[in-house]
């Protein structure tokens, strides 16, 4: 049987800002399969962060996967310039919108790879509809903002519920979690169906972060 291989998705909030080019090429020789992007407008979470204008800087520098992730209102807005800044995956919250059939179809009509993310106190099933629709499903497992933040255990069922769902409806598509990931709780995300798994501080506020990707993928074995 082939080894089960988790992919790594190290979060960019958690690196020096100052130094975000290095950063980057450290994870991705690291052997990270994607870079996370948390973009937040101080509106739909407590916190500021950036926008396509960074994901635009990043990607002449780096081959990895981008991975948006965003923590706004009204995130129809951006979709465009995500996809011109050189985005693969955008996701957004179930929660930030009434419309989230019609911004995930803008998503993958623009030619980018749509994710609907759920925070932890939105069940499964509130995302049943679309997930036919959907590349990337992502479970948070913290709820969002701000990085450092504990594991929440009770999302553990959720990663696992929507694993179910997907095998019993043949769907095909990427299970991530985000959030208090570090190389314990990588590991019951990882038996209950997590496929990707978002690293931001155990990654980055550690001496040697090619290091902690690597204990995080053998964790997840
Ligand atoms: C939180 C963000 C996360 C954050 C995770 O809202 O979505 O991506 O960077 O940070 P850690 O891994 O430190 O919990
Ligand atoms: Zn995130």
């Amino acid at each position: 049987m082939e080894e089960f291989n988790m992919k790594i998705a190290p979060s960019i909030l958690s690196a020096d800002f100052a130094n975000l080019k290095d950063d980057v090429s450290v994870v991705e020789q690291a052997g990270a399969e994607y870079l996370h992007i948390d973009i937040m407008d101080g509106h739909f979470v407590d916190n500021l962060t950036f926008g396509a204008n960074v994901v635009k800087a990043l990607r002449k520098h780096s081959k990895l996967v981008f991975d948006c992730h965003m923590m706004v209102d009204e995130p129809e807005k951006y979709i465009t310039d995500l996809k011109q800044a050189g985005a693969d995956i955008v996701g957004v919250h179930l929660e930030a919108t009434p419309h989230i059939h019609r911004v995930l179809s803008q998503i993958k009509a623009s030619g980018l790879k749509a994710e609907v993310v759920l925070n932890p106190g939105t069940p499964v099933m509130a995302a049943a509809e679309i997930l036919s629709l959907v590349d990337q499903v992502l479970i948070m497992t913290v709820d969002p903002g701000f990085g450092g933040q504990a594991f929440i255990p009770e999302t553990v069922a959720k990663v696992a519920e929507v694993a179910a769902y997907k095998k019993e409806h043949g769907l095909d598509f990427e299970i991530e979690v985000d959030g208090g990931i570090n190389a314990e709780t990588i590991k019951e995300v990882a038996c209950a169906g997590a496929t990707v798994a978002v690293a931001g501080s155990y990654v980055f506020n550690a001496k040697d972060p090619a290091m902690q990707i690597a204990a995080l993928k053998e964790a997840a074995k």
